[in-house]
């Protein structure tokens, strides 16, 4: 059995990580017997766009929808494309095209990487976020009315769908049956917002009678977001629409000081398309081709993978990996105060994992 995976290395320190993540990647297939076969793509880059005037070429979709997954690195070099044309050139045609409905995001404080939050150790940090990717708040129907008036006013919907609502529930819920702790919080703010989000707490509540082994909560988002910071230990999965996932995704990754090296996997669940697994960073056009940027991010994505892939031996192992080159300050990078550089770094890696 071997997996096709479309390799994207994209913009700036893309191009340096990405062979980080492949290196510990072919190692972990060798070490497990997983067969996988790497495509690589040169399009999704703003390099691409300066030879052919686009981002991806008209047939990209044909070209990649039979891979197993699609393992990215970053796209944006603002010099010369601006963001919204090179993001709504690639990555979020790949999320809508492949119906990427759900948006994960590990939040776990490694070894070696300094805590913002205070008396915090590694183990007290552990757990996912998990974000509606495809509606609620991020919709376009609405509009602007009575335009340059005093009665100016402009309204967006936000659009919940059962089937959308239950297909990202239903998924986190799967998660949490996973762990060990099996507990699960929603975000929510029923409070205030009367009619969608007691919605979403309706449909939690019906989906939790299908997995009446996990602990189900819910906070309101404001006092969420607080918790995060003040009592990060109490979480294990987090459930929340798109606006409170893309919220929660980035605060989650920050409050363990890992926003540099935190990985991400942009899942279709049902398999129909292929996944894609990015780090949470991007081109980093400040670092790019100085052989510095951190490939952490990039190498964790590829745990990520292999876990969506159906090898979570394989993924522990790497992360593994991970955890102790991050705990030496001569094997990680200069951003974590280390002393080694993207190649350096990706080696010792490899070489933690070879000896797992
Ligand atoms: P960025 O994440 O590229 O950089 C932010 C800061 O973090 C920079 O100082 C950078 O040097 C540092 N940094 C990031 N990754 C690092 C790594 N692996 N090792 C060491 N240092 C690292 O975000 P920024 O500067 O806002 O965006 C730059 C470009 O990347 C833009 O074109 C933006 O649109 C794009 N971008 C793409 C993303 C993606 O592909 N999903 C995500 C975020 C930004
Ligand atoms: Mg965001």
């Amino acid at each position: 059995n071997t997996y096709k995976i479309a390799v994207i290395a994209g913009d700036g320190i893309g191009q340096e990580t990405v062979p980080e993540g492949l290196k510990v990647l072919s190692a972990a297939a060798r070490l497990f017997d997983i067969g996988l076969d790497f495509e690589e793509h040169d399009f999704a880059s703003c390099d691409y766009y300066a030879r052919h005037g686009e981002m991806m070429p008209g047939d990209w979709k044909s070209r990649i929808i039979d891979s197993d997954a699609i393992f990215f690195g970053a796209v944006g070099w603002p010099d010369t494309v601006p963001d919204h044309v090179s993001l709504w050139g690639s990555l979020l045609k790949f999320r809508r095209e492949f119906d990427q409905y759900a948006n994960l995001r590990p939040v776990r404080l490694m070894p070696g990487v300094p805590c913002p939050l205070a008396g915090k150790s590694p183990g007290d940090i552990d757990f996912w976020v998990v974000r509606e990717n495809t509606e609620g708040e991020y919709s376009s129907i609405g509009g602007k009315i009575f335009e340059g008036t005093d009665r100016e006013t402009v309204m967006q919907e936000t659009v919940m769908t059962r089937q959308g609502v239950d297909r990202i529930l239903r998924y986190a819920f799967e998660i949490a049956e996973r762990t060990e702790r099996k507990t699960l919080t929603s975000a929510t703010k029923s409070n205030g917002i009367s009619i969608t989000m007691p919605y979403w707490d309706e449909r939690v509540l019906e989906m939790a009678k299908s997995f009446p082994d996990i602990a189900v909560d819910k906070y309101h988002i404001d006092i969420l977001t607080a918790l995060f910071v003040l009592k990060p230990e109490r979480f294990n999965v987090v459930v929340a629409s798109n606006l409170f996932g893309d919220i929660l995704s980035d605060l989650g990754p920050a409050c363990t000081g890992t926003i540099g090296i935190a990985p991400s996997g942009n899942i279709n669940p049902t398999r129909t398309f292929p996944s894609l697994f990015e780090p949470v960073h991007g081109s980093a056009p400040d670092i790019a081709g100085q052989g510095i940027a951190n490939p952490v991010g990039q190498i964790w994505c590829g745990a990520m993978m292999l876990d969506h892939l159906g090898h979570p031996e394989a993924a522990s192992a790497v992360v593994a990996a991970i955890e102790s080159v991050l705990s030496d300050p001569e094997r990680r990078t200069s951003d974590l105060g280390g002393e080694a550089d993207t190649r350096g770094c990706g080696d010792a890696v490899l070489e933690a994992l070879e000896k797992h």
